[in-house]
Protein backbone atom coordinates (compact mmCIF):
# COMPACT_ATOMS: atom_id res chain seq x y z
CA UNK A 1 0.00 0.00 0.00
CA UNK A 2 1.78 3.40 -0.66
CA UNK A 3 1.41 5.60 2.35
CA UNK A 4 3.16 9.39 3.04
CA UNK A 5 4.24 8.99 6.38
CA UNK A 6 4.66 12.42 8.24
CA UNK A 7 8.13 13.37 9.71
CA UNK A 8 8.88 16.51 10.48
CA UNK A 9 5.56 17.92 9.95
CA UNK A 10 3.95 20.77 12.16
CA UNK A 11 0.82 19.50 13.23
CA UNK A 12 2.17 15.97 12.86
CA UNK A 13 5.07 16.39 15.64
CA UNK A 14 3.61 14.45 18.26
CA UNK A 15 0.86 12.46 16.52
CA UNK A 16 1.33 9.90 13.56
CA UNK A 17 -0.46 11.53 10.77
CA UNK A 18 0.01 9.64 7.37
CA UNK A 19 -1.63 9.49 4.00
CA UNK A 20 -3.18 5.99 3.12
CA UNK A 21 -3.65 5.79 -0.96
CA UNK A 22 -7.17 5.34 -1.60
CA UNK A 23 -8.88 1.61 -1.75
CA UNK A 24 -11.15 -0.76 -2.41
CA UNK A 25 -12.50 -0.24 1.14
CA UNK A 26 -12.94 3.32 1.62
CA UNK A 27 -16.08 3.82 -0.39
CA UNK A 28 -17.93 4.47 2.92
CA UNK A 29 -15.52 7.60 3.33
CA UNK A 30 -16.63 8.70 0.10
CA UNK A 31 -20.38 8.74 1.44
CA UNK A 32 -20.07 10.05 4.67
CA UNK A 33 -18.11 12.84 2.77
CA UNK A 34 -20.02 13.73 -0.50
CA UNK A 35 -23.50 12.38 0.73
CA UNK A 36 -22.95 14.96 3.42
CA UNK A 37 -24.82 18.71 3.03
CA UNK A 38 -22.27 20.27 5.31
CA UNK A 39 -19.07 18.91 3.94
CA UNK A 40 -20.77 19.83 0.52
CA UNK A 41 -21.46 23.11 1.16
CA UNK A 42 -19.59 25.31 -1.05
CA UNK A 43 -19.06 22.41 -3.31
CA UNK A 44 -22.92 22.55 -5.03
CA UNK A 45 -24.64 20.11 -2.62
CA UNK A 46 -24.58 16.62 -1.67
CA UNK A 47 -24.03 13.88 -4.20
CA UNK A 48 -26.69 11.27 -4.51
CA UNK A 49 -26.63 8.42 -2.49
CA UNK A 50 -26.88 5.64 -6.39
CA UNK A 51 -23.96 8.02 -7.38
CA UNK A 52 -21.50 7.10 -4.94
CA UNK A 53 -20.46 3.54 -6.29
CA UNK A 54 -19.68 5.35 -9.65
CA UNK A 55 -17.87 7.91 -8.08
CA UNK A 56 -15.87 5.12 -5.80
CA UNK A 57 -15.44 2.61 -8.70
CA UNK A 58 -13.97 5.73 -11.09
CA UNK A 59 -11.83 6.76 -8.68
CA UNK A 60 -10.42 3.39 -7.66
CA UNK A 61 -9.21 2.79 -11.54
CA UNK A 62 -7.76 6.44 -11.67
CA UNK A 63 -5.51 5.24 -8.55
CA UNK A 64 -4.27 1.96 -9.94
CA UNK A 65 -3.63 3.43 -13.44
CA UNK A 66 -1.96 6.11 -11.37
CA UNK A 67 -3.43 8.74 -13.15
CA UNK A 68 -4.19 10.78 -10.18
CA UNK A 69 -2.87 10.79 -6.44
CA UNK A 70 -5.72 10.55 -4.18
CA UNK A 71 -5.40 9.53 -0.65
CA UNK A 72 -7.03 8.91 2.48
CA UNK A 73 -6.39 11.50 5.25
CA UNK A 74 -5.38 9.26 8.48
CA UNK A 75 -4.66 11.39 11.85
CA UNK A 76 -3.85 8.71 14.02
CA UNK A 77 -2.32 5.91 14.85
CA UNK A 78 -5.09 3.32 14.33
CA UNK A 79 -5.45 4.08 10.82
CA UNK A 80 -9.03 5.62 10.50
CA UNK A 81 -9.19 7.93 7.34
CA UNK A 82 -10.82 11.30 8.55
CA UNK A 83 -10.84 12.35 4.76
CA UNK A 84 -9.17 12.68 1.45
CA UNK A 85 -6.73 14.82 -0.23
CA UNK A 86 -5.87 14.38 -3.89
CA UNK A 87 -4.28 15.74 -6.92
CA UNK A 88 -5.17 14.87 -10.69
CA UNK A 89 -5.54 15.92 -14.04
CA UNK A 90 -7.72 17.79 -15.25
CA UNK A 91 -8.78 20.99 -17.79
CA UNK A 92 -8.66 24.83 -17.41
CA UNK A 93 -9.98 27.21 -20.89
CA UNK A 94 -8.84 24.38 -22.50
CA UNK A 95 -5.59 23.32 -21.53
CA UNK A 96 -4.83 20.36 -19.22
CA UNK A 97 -3.75 21.41 -16.18
CA UNK A 98 -2.94 19.58 -12.49
CA UNK A 99 -5.97 20.30 -9.62
CA UNK A 100 -5.86 19.86 -6.08
CA UNK A 101 -8.87 18.82 -3.33
CA UNK A 102 -9.62 17.75 -0.19
CA UNK A 103 -12.45 16.83 2.34
CA UNK A 104 -12.91 16.48 5.82
CA UNK A 105 -15.39 14.43 7.60
CA UNK A 106 -17.39 16.91 10.20
CA UNK A 107 -15.66 15.40 13.69
CA UNK A 108 -11.91 16.33 12.13
CA UNK A 109 -12.53 20.05 11.01
CA UNK A 110 -10.46 23.03 12.56
CA UNK A 111 -7.53 21.01 13.72
CA UNK A 112 -5.29 22.08 10.86
CA UNK A 113 -5.31 18.70 9.36
CA UNK A 114 -5.80 20.05 5.82
CA UNK A 115 -2.84 22.27 6.06
CA UNK A 116 -1.03 19.19 7.34
CA UNK A 117 -1.75 16.64 4.53
CA UNK A 118 -1.04 19.18 1.89
CA UNK A 119 2.09 20.18 2.74
CA UNK A 120 3.21 16.31 3.03
CA UNK A 121 1.87 15.87 -0.67
CA UNK A 122 3.46 18.62 -2.23
CA UNK A 123 6.42 17.73 -0.72
CA UNK A 124 6.36 14.61 -2.33
CA UNK A 125 5.00 15.94 -5.63
CA UNK A 126 7.92 18.03 -5.93
CA UNK A 127 10.56 14.89 -4.56
CA UNK A 128 8.80 12.98 -7.60
CA UNK A 129 8.90 15.82 -10.02
CA UNK A 130 5.33 14.42 -10.97
CA UNK A 131 2.96 17.07 -10.40
CA UNK A 132 5.45 20.39 -10.50
CA UNK A 133 2.08 23.21 -11.39
CA UNK A 134 -1.06 22.32 -9.39
CA UNK A 135 -4.05 24.61 -9.40
CA UNK A 136 -6.88 24.44 -7.17
CA UNK A 137 -10.26 26.35 -7.23
CA UNK A 138 -12.16 26.60 -3.63
CA UNK A 139 -15.42 28.62 -3.63
CA UNK A 140 -14.90 31.99 -2.67
CA UNK A 141 -17.03 31.56 0.29
CA UNK A 142 -15.07 28.73 1.37
CA UNK A 143 -13.00 30.99 3.97
CA UNK A 144 -10.78 27.56 5.25
CA UNK A 145 -9.98 26.08 1.81
CA UNK A 146 -8.93 29.36 0.86
CA UNK A 147 -6.82 30.32 4.09
CA UNK A 148 -5.40 26.62 3.31
CA UNK A 149 -4.12 27.61 0.18
CA UNK A 150 -2.36 30.65 1.27
CA UNK A 151 -0.88 28.43 4.23
CA UNK A 152 0.57 26.19 1.34
CA UNK A 153 1.84 28.52 -0.77
CA UNK A 154 -0.21 28.98 -3.64
CA UNK A 155 -0.78 32.46 -5.14
CA UNK A 156 -4.47 33.43 -6.01
CA UNK A 157 -4.40 34.75 -9.65
CA UNK A 158 -8.74 35.71 -10.25
CA UNK A 159 -11.83 34.76 -9.35
CA UNK A 160 -13.23 32.60 -11.63
CA UNK A 161 -16.92 30.38 -11.65
CA UNK A 162 -16.34 26.64 -11.40
CA UNK A 163 -18.30 23.56 -11.30
CA UNK A 164 -18.52 20.33 -9.17
CA UNK A 165 -21.70 19.51 -8.25
CA UNK A 166 -24.38 21.65 -9.49
CA UNK A 167 -23.92 24.98 -11.39
CA UNK A 168 -20.82 27.48 -11.74
CA UNK A 169 -20.40 29.12 -8.25
CA UNK A 170 -17.76 31.95 -8.05
CA UNK A 171 -14.10 30.31 -7.05
CA UNK A 172 -10.56 31.44 -6.38
CA UNK A 173 -8.22 30.18 -8.74
CA UNK A 174 -4.70 29.38 -6.92
CA UNK A 175 -1.62 28.26 -8.08
CA UNK A 176 1.85 26.81 -6.94
CA UNK A 177 4.57 26.14 -9.28
CA UNK A 178 6.68 23.23 -6.92
CA UNK A 179 10.19 24.20 -8.51
CA UNK A 180 10.66 27.69 -6.47
CA UNK A 181 8.54 26.25 -3.67
CA UNK A 182 9.77 26.01 0.15
CA UNK A 183 8.55 22.20 -0.14
C1 LIG B 1 -12.25 23.13 4.08
C2 LIG B 1 -11.72 22.04 5.00
C3 LIG B 1 -10.97 21.04 4.18
C4 LIG B 1 -10.80 22.71 6.04
O1 LIG B 1 -9.96 21.76 6.64
P1 LIG B 1 -9.48 21.92 8.14
O2 LIG B 1 -8.33 21.02 8.36
O3 LIG B 1 -10.66 21.77 9.00
O4 LIG B 1 -8.96 23.42 8.16
P2 LIG B 1 -8.80 24.33 9.47
O5 LIG B 1 -10.06 24.39 10.25
O6 LIG B 1 -7.60 23.95 10.20
O7 LIG B 1 -8.62 25.74 8.84
C5 LIG B 1 -7.52 26.01 8.03
C6 LIG B 1 -7.23 27.45 8.17
O8 LIG B 1 -8.41 28.17 7.75
C7 LIG B 1 -8.72 29.09 8.74
N1 LIG B 1 -10.17 29.24 8.77
C8 LIG B 1 -11.07 28.32 9.09
N2 LIG B 1 -12.31 28.83 9.01
C9 LIG B 1 -12.15 30.12 8.66
C10 LIG B 1 -13.04 31.20 8.44
N3 LIG B 1 -14.36 31.04 8.54
N4 LIG B 1 -12.51 32.39 8.09
C11 LIG B 1 -11.18 32.56 7.95
N5 LIG B 1 -10.28 31.58 8.15
C12 LIG B 1 -10.77 30.37 8.50
C13 LIG B 1 -8.25 28.50 10.03
O9 LIG B 1 -8.05 29.51 10.99
C14 LIG B 1 -6.98 27.82 9.61
O10 LIG B 1 -5.90 28.70 9.62
P3 LIG B 1 -4.88 28.68 10.88
O11 LIG B 1 -4.33 27.29 10.94
O12 LIG B 1 -3.88 29.69 10.48
O13 LIG B 1 -5.69 29.00 12.06
C15 LIG B 1 -12.85 21.34 5.72
O14 LIG B 1 -13.55 22.28 6.45
C16 LIG B 1 -13.76 20.60 4.75
O15 LIG B 1 -13.55 19.44 4.47
N6 LIG B 1 -14.80 21.28 4.28
C17 LIG B 1 -15.77 20.65 3.39
C18 LIG B 1 -15.22 20.21 2.02
C19 LIG B 1 -14.59 21.31 1.26
O16 LIG B 1 -15.10 22.42 1.23
N7 LIG B 1 -13.46 21.00 0.64
C20 LIG B 1 -12.66 21.96 -0.07
C21 LIG B 1 -13.03 22.10 -1.48
S1 LIG B 1 -11.94 23.28 -2.24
Amino acid sequence: MNTIQSINDNFASNSALSLREYCSDDMWLTEALEGDPDVMRDLGGPTAHDRIEQIHRRRLASVMEKTVWYFTICPAPDGKPAGTIGIWESEWQGLPINEMGWMLLPAFQGRGLVTAAGRLILSRAKAEEKWMEIHAFPSVNNAASNAICKKLGFSLLEEVRVAYNGPPQPSNHWKIELRNSQY
